[in-house]
């Protein structure tokens, strides 16, 4: 099977007026990390709130982004655009493991399409998609930053470097 799907995922999302709640202790999290910023630098506060929002409502929805546009007075669009830039925000649910390949120059010279090829045959899916029982997700993302040991993929916060077929395998066999 190839790893990247006819129709190629895109992270469309629907934007409506809807805007987020959350709990009082949510809300002092947020407060407490606007306090770290002076008060007319309050889009300072925009990354650690996005992961906040991430962690609450699974990930980073259009009713987040009404909320924290409001929250930071700041326009929905200003939102979207960071949201949009950086691969470690998510726009939809993904499984428990996120598996994030490196396509980048480095990796994609040192083979990263084998090894996106395996990992999508090995679960089943192509780039983009979820497993049906939402254990995995892959994506392809920009460089990680660790060229000098390419090809290499994140899985949650951990780098797995020098990917050769036989170490994913190892590598997916342990997640649990
Ligand atoms: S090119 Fe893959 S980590 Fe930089």
């Amino acid at each position: 099977m190839a790893s990247v799907a006819p129709t190629y995922y895109t992270n469309q999302v629907q934007v409506t007026d809807e805007a987020a709640s959350f709990s009082p202790s949510v809300l002092e999290e947020m407060d407490s990390h606007l306090a770290k910023y002076p008060s007319e630098r309050k889009r300072s506060a925009l990354i650690p709130l996005l992961f906040v929002i991430q962690r609450e409502r699974g990930y980073v929805d259009n009713a987040g982004v009404n909320f924290l546009a409001k929250f930071l007075d700041l326009e929905v669009t200003d939102v979207w655009e960071t949201v949009t830039f950086y691969s470690m925000f998510n726009l939809r649910k993904i499984g428990r493991h996120h598996i994030q390949i490196c396509k980048t120059l480095s990796c994609r010279v040192m083979g990263e399409p084998e090894i996106t090829e395996h990992v999508c045959n090995k679960l089943g899916i192509y780039v983009g998609e979820t497993t049906a029982d939402e254990k995995y997700t892959v994506s392809l993302v920009e460089c990680l930053g660790s060229c000098g040991t390419a090809p290499m993929m994140q899985i949650g916060f951990d780098y797995h470097e020098d990917l050769t077929t036989e170490k994913v395998d190892r590598i997916l066999d342990s997640l649990k």
